[in-house]
């Protein structure tokens, strides 16, 4: 058994948890502390470092981040403190743990974690997942393996709005939408996805997949199947773990 440490960033908590790579599972109760005002990459950073020290954590470290993560720096902050913007933000994280830390896009892991343990297990081909939460998040991933960083929450619709700023949970909230509204804005999103993408399943993940049973029925893609996500507030854990996981064994070779 792989037990390594997974850490999800989130708008509202931070929460971790050991998860057992192999099955998925988390193997000790999360631990959510609340996010610092702001989320500023300074308290963030203190409040991981809390996170692995209360598990008294050993090796590797996998962090979800709300934002554009590449090869260690996290270039995006659409929803977060604009300071993370050109932050090598693996050092950061790496400093404040004493561990070796990957970070990974917060849909990313989501859908890595749905793909392989979750809605998606076993399905072949092209799987989309899409987290409707603040923001949406995006993980485009072929036969298991993951195009990371697509960030089709910011795709543009009929020229003048941003998927995320019209579609998201929060956009439902602001605009006092009901469940049926909603999903005729998302259906319209998921129908120009399908024609970019021709997905062979939709996974919808974030805080709205804890209320699929009012979704559901009013949201149509045209031609791909679609499930509510499985792991629900457990993916980012999960899939942040994996992907440490992952690099730890590449390093091994
Ligand atoms: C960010 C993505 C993130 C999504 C969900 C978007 O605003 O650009 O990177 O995955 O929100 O948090």
């Amino acid at each position: 058994m792989s037990v390594i440490l997974g850490i999800d960033i989130g708008g509202s908590g931070i929460k971790g948890a050991p998860v057992d790579t192999e099955t998925g599972k988390l193997v000790a109760e999360r631990y959510r502390i609340p996010t610092p005002e702001g989320a500023r990459p300074d308290a963030v950073k203190d409040v991981v470092g809390e996170l692995v020290r209360h598990f008294g954590h050993q090796g590797p470290v996998g962090v979800t981040f709300p934002g554009i993560v590449q090869h260690g720096k996290t270039l995006s902050a659409a929803n977060v403190d604009q300071d993370w913007i050109g932050l090598d933000a693996d050092a950061l994280f790496t400093e404040a743990t004493g561990r070796d830390v990957t970070l990974i896009n917060d849909a990313d892991a989501a859908g890595l974690a749905e793909a392989k343990f979750g809605a998606g297990a076993g399905v072949a081909g092209v799987v989309l997942t899409l987290t409707f939460g603040t923001g949406i998040g995006s993980a485009l991933i072929h036969d298991g393996v993951l195009v990371p960083n697509t960030e089709l929450g910011h795709l543009w619709l009929k020229g003048d709005r941003e998927a995320e700023t019209w579609a998201s949970d929060r956009a439902r909230e602001r605009d006092d939408l009901n469940w049926k509204q909603w999903a005729k804005r998302a259906s319209t999103y998921l129908q120009h996805l399908e024609l970019l993408f021709s997905p062979d399943l939709f996974i919808i993940g974030g805080g709205v997949s804890k209320k699929a049973d009012k979704w559901q029925p009013h949201l149509k893609p045209e031609r791909t199947p679609l499930v509510p996500a499985a792991l629900q507030n457990e993916a980012g854990i999960v899939g942040a773990a994996m992907m440490a996981g992952q690099r730890a064994q590449g390093q091994d070779h």
